[in-house]
């Protein structure tokens, strides 16, 4: 059996904020390493640096030192290019929806797509196809054309999700993703991202303090003073 690359690995990762007294260290020598179709729980208390080391992970904040590789690249002194490519691979779910006001929910979820050339290639009519799909799989098949301002907090969130599920990232990054959720959308929710590590092979890292989940992880990991304990 060939030995699969892992998506992620990171190496003597540390991260601090601030300058002269002001300097805290948020994260210290984190190790870890994702292989393709594992789901990876990050279980912390607030504060601990868990959105931190997401955000580097989808390279949205940069690596201070240590190596830290996604998709069998390193992040650290890539060109700003080249990051931009390989943050198109990656699906990220924040804690804020951040959905478009004046755009609906199958406009907000096309512009996950929309910056994607092979999706933008194919056209308007492919698009909106695949993102009536994923609205469906989301459980919004009959919200496609609402706006937010119609939509429950647990509705936008679910957008939001589709808008990170739509260009089917082999890398998906979630920070809280249930937290706005009612308890069956929850497990619903958590059900398909376990379809989709089974089925699709995405790599999903995720953070939550939600222990009604923790039973889809393959693995869990705490974030301690900044370092990562099994
Ligand atoms: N941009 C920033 N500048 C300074 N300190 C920050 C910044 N972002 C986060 N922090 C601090 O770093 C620590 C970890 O934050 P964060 O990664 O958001 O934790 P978590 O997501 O686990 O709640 C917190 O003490 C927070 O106050
Ligand atoms: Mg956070």
């Amino acid at each position: 059996m060939t030995e699969q690359k892992p998506l992620v690995e990171i190496k003597d990762l540390n991260h601090w904020f601030g300058d002269g007294d002001q300097r805290k260290q948020v994260l210290r020598s984190i190790n870890l390493t994702v292989q393709p179709g594992e789901i990876t729980i990050l279980l912390c208390p607030s504060g601990s640096g868990k959105t931190t080391l997401l955000t580097m992970v989808g390279g949205l904040r940069s690596a201070q030192n240590g190596s830290l590789r996604i998709f069998n690249e390193e992040l650290r002194q890539t060109s700003k290019t080249n990051l931009t490519r390989l943050r198109r691979k990656v699906g990220f779910i924040f804690q804020a929806h951040n959905l478009m006001p004046y755009l609906n929910s199958q406009q907000n979820v096309r512009l996950g797509l929309e910056v994607v050339p092979e999706w933008l290639e194919q056209g308007r009519a492919a698009m909106n196809y695949r993102c009536n799909e994923v609205l469906g799989q989301v459980g919004l098949g009959e919200r496609i054309d609402y706006f937010p301002s119609k939509l429950s907090g647990g509705q936008k969130q679910r957008v939001a999700i589709a808008r990170a599920l739509a260009a089917s990232p082999q890398l998906l990054l979630a920070d809280e993703p249930t937290a706005a959720l009612d308890k069956d959308s929850g497990r619903d929710l958590v059900d398909l991202f376990r379809t989709l590590a089974r089925d699709n092979k995405t790599a999903i890292v995720m953070v939550t303090h939600d222990n009604k989940i923790l039973d889809i992880a393959d693995r869990i990991v705490k974030l301690e003073q900044g370092s990562l304990v099994e």
